[in-house]
């Protein structure tokens, strides 16, 4: 059969990361370990992790249940995980990483990132009242630079970044970002990002790559008519076109899925692709951000609109 890839993408560390990752966002932890076992087992490599999900301690149980079957070894898998807003402030960052670690049950992670540009009070849960703080991203990442030269996380980098605030970041970094984790789908395409993220060596990894159908970013980017058209064309589904819309462009997809048969579906991308004139057709589709954030957006807080939230990219 033949193979139509990437199975990876080279990183600016120079490490190989696997082009389809299993999203945990969203997955109860009583089905993730499930789920990840059947994910490894239908040959995903990359596992996509974040403190905030509060699942780790599960996948970490997953991935001891693997190894000691001698299924997969560590060195086969990449595992990435999110520094929490409320875990900025310098001091918290390392802390932040070991408690990570220690639920997943490993010794290093492969990519650390910033979950987001956005800074909470510590011990806030999510963005309540009063939680956010002033930004402080350049000390933060120095915090994570030194992660990355202790070896506990093999590649830092940040999710939820517009183009500007890369850019500042490029700016400062001494370790550059390896990666921007950001929504990306056929109905937000991320162009413009996307460009800038190629032309600095900044991978692009999508989340959401479905629009996250059934969850409160209401996405509906399965039911675009242009991906069912396409789908039909190619006697393929339409999640499994939208996630090789996101490998042929250039970027990482991490599809989330605790159904065993839409989990297999969700890698079997490497054996056909979208054919040019097929691909051009995405640019038809009207662009929508499901994700827009309102949650970050405070008279007192770093962010005053959603405009100042995206730099203008919304
Ligand atoms: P389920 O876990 O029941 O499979 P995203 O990865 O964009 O966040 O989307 C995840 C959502 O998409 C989940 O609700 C998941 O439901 C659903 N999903 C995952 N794979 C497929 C698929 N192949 N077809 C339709 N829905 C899917």
């Amino acid at each position: 059969m033949d193979e139509y890839g990437p199975r990876y993408f080279e990183l600016n560390t120079g490490a190989m990361m696997p082009s389809v990752g299993f999203g945990t966002w969203r997955a109860p932890p009583d089905v993730i370990g499930d789920a990840v076992v059947a994910a490894v087992m239908a040959g995903y490599r990359h596992i996509d992790c974040a403190s905030a999900y509060g699942n780790e301690n599960e996948v970490g149980d997953a991935l001891q249940r693997l190894f000691s079957t001698g299924k997969v070894k560590r060195s086969d898998l990449w595992i990435t995980s999110k520094l929490w807003c409320s875990d900025h402030s310098p001091c918290d960052v390392p802390k932040a990483l070991s408690k990570t670690l220690q639920a997943l049950k490993l010794d290093y992670i492969d990519l650390y990132l910033m979950h987001w540009p956005i800074r909470t009070k510590p011990g806030s849960h999510r963005f309540e009242e009063g939680a956010i703080l002033p930004l402080c991203i350049p000390e933060t990442w120095n915090a994570m630079e030194g992660l990355y030269a202790s070896g506990q996380a093999r590649a830092i980098g940040v999710c939820n970044f517009s183009t500007k605030k890369l850019q500042d970041l490029l700016s400062f970094a001494k370790v550059p970002p390896a990666v921007n984790q950001v929504e990306c789908h056929p109905v937000w395409q991320q162009t413009h990002l996307g460009n800038f993220c190629q032309s600095t060596g900044v991978h692009l990894s999508a989340f959401s790559p479905l629009g996250s159908p059934g969850s409160w970013m209401k996405g509906e980017v399965l039911k675009e008519p242009v991906l069912i058209e396409i789908a039909e064309e190619l006697h393929k589904s339409p999640a499994q076109v939208a996630l090789r819309w996101g490998i042929q462009s250039g970027h990482s997809v991490l599809p989330k899925s605790t159904n065993e048969s839409r989990i297999k579906e969700n890698i079997d991308l490497f054996s056909w692709c979208i054919p040019p004139d097929a691909f051009s057709r995405f640019a038809e589709i009207q662009q929508t951000r499901l994700l827009r954030g309102e949650f970050a957006v405070h008279p007192d807080g770093p962010y005053k609109s959603l405009e100042e939230l995206w730099d203008g990219e919304i």
